[in-house]
């Protein structure tokens, strides 16, 4: 088995400077679905992607999907049986074998959908299956016209269908299975289309029709073939995506609450018992361990969550590793590499940059920690900044195991502080700390008894 993804076209009605088939869908571009249905229902033994518009743009996109060979066509506009021509190669390398063609811009076909038509195909000996839906709007879509006996005599494009045509309700989904070899013999005589000057593949189905091969339909609902040519349509699939992706997870004991307002990405992974609230979005690579609680309105980016981990609601993690029994949040923003170590607790309004926190350390309010190795068990107060930047570089600081730091400290880059140190509260720490001493640096407070310069001014005057 072979298959062949169709990704060559400019997508116009897209209206987009990037191929339509790589704008991405739940974080995966476009024509990554159709591939993923393709090997996982029918296991090709290779995928023929055909490239054209922007071919080096897509070429990078997709160059890490297994099995994948790249055919160029040079005029993207040369229509879709143009398009498989150009894996001609490849096709007469399994001449005596079948090929699933699939449209790149149809990512909501399924693998069981493609299986269900292999096996037909299979068991009643056809030459071609066409993948159908009944649609009450067919409109832009090919129709699927039947001889007198019913059996599939062509499939006629919108623009060149007569009127009487185009009342036929069913349509081609732009995925077909064909045998190789008689199918390399009608695209050779397709002849283009009077109106565009289009190869259009679907021409080899009259083809075949006169020539007495064997097609028949798979008829499919409606969802699977959506074709995406426009962005409301993208949205349209979007959706649909979103809410398979959802209900994967909370088959997989993910409670996801008021889902119609949670964004998922395609490859997030959530382990069993955890909750996500309303209007969280999961992102990219996350991966979230199981009895862990996503707080409402949170968005994870490629970040790793361990197991009973509290992120409360507001909080914003990217590139970061959560590890478990730690809570984080409300309102908490960590990012660039950071690791917060088990049971540790970053509060509302801290952010944490490009640094690791250890376990059971806590931050719980109002602190910016950047560039820093914080150890075990130690405290930041309220207001605490790790100024890691002169205006030209940026610097480490080194903080120990057990280390108190008093609220409002500013910690001076490049700076180490060791274990059991402890600042007193409003230090400006410019020195580096040895263990186990005390810190403090505070101006002198002055008490100047009745010189409150409010008083005595209108309004100020009675106590
Ligand atoms: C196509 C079908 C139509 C079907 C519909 C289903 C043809 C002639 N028509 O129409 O019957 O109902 O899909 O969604 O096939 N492409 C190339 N090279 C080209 C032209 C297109 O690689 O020269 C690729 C596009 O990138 C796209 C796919 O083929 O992924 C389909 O092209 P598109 O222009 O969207 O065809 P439709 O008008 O949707
Ligand atoms: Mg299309």
């Amino acid at each position: 088995m072979l298959g062949i993804i169709l990704a060559a076209g400019r997508g116009s009605r897209f209206k987009s400077a990037l191929p339509k088939v790589i704008h991405p869908l739940l974080g995966k571009p476009m024509v990554y679905f159709p591939y993923e249905a393709l090997v996982k229902g029918l296991n090709p033994e290779r995928v023929g992607i055909i490239i054209g518009h922007r071919k080096e743009v897509v070429r990078e996109v997709l160059k890490n999907l297994p099995k994948v060979e790249f055919f160029e066509q040079e005029n993207p506009k040369g229509g879709t049986a143009d398009a498989v021509l150009k894996a001609k190669p490849l096709l007469e390398r399994y001449r005596d074998d079948y090929v699933a063609i699939l449209n790149g811009d149809t990512p909501l076909i399924t693998a069981e959908t493609l299986r269900a038509g292999f096996e037909k195909v299979k068991a009643e000996s056809l030459d071609g299956l066409i993948f159908t839906a009944e649609l009450e709007n067919p409109k832009g879509y090919g129709r699927i016209v039947r001889d007198e006996k019913g059996r599939v005599r062509a499939i006629v494009e919108e623009k060149d269908a007569t009127p009487e045509e185009r009342k036929i309700k069913e349509v081609n989904g732009g995925v077909y299975i064909f045998k190789v070899q008689p199918l390399l013999e009608a695209l050779e005589e397709v002849k283009p289309s009077e109106r565009t000057g289009e190869l259009y593949l679907t021409e080899v189905v009259r083809i075949f029709h006169q020539r007495g091969y064997r097609v028949d339909t798979l008829k499919v609902q409606r969802e699977e073939l959506l074709g995406v040519n426009d962005r409301v349509q993208f949205a349209e699939v979007e959706k649909i995506l979103l809410r398979r992706k959802i209900e994967e997870l909370q088959r997989s004991g993910v409670t996801v609450r008021l889902p119609e307002t949670v964004y998922i990405e395609w490859d997030v992974r959530v382990g069993e018992d955890t909750e996500i609230e309303p209007s969280v979005s999961l992102k990219g690579n996350t991966e979230i361990g199981k009895n862990s609680f996503i707080g409402k309105g949170s968005i994870l980016e490629d970040t790793r969550v361990g197991e009973g981990v509290k992120v409360l609601p507001y909080s914003y993690i990217s590139d970061s590793e959560i590890q478990s029994g730690a809570v984080v949040g409300p309102y908490a923003r960590i990012r660039n590499g950071s690791v917060i170590g088990e049971r540790a607790e970053i509060g509302n309004f801290v952010e944490v940059k490009k640094s690791s926190v250890g376990r059971e350390t806590k931050a719980k309010h109002l602190t910016y920690i950047g560039d820093a190795t914080i150890g075990e068990k130690t405290n930041i107060g309220a207001g605490t900044v790790f100024a890691n930047y002169d205006g030209v570089n940026k610097y480490q600081t080194y903080v120990g195991n057990n280390v108190f730091i008093g609220s409002n400290s500013l910690i001076i880059a490049p700076r180490k502080l060791g274990d059991w140190s402890f600042i007193a509260g409003g230090s400006v720490v410019n020195k580096d700390i040895p263990e186990g001493a005390l810190a403090i640096s505070r101006a002198k407070l002055k008490i100047l008894e009745g010189k409150n310069p409010l008083l005595g001014r209108e309004g100020k005057n009675e106590k």
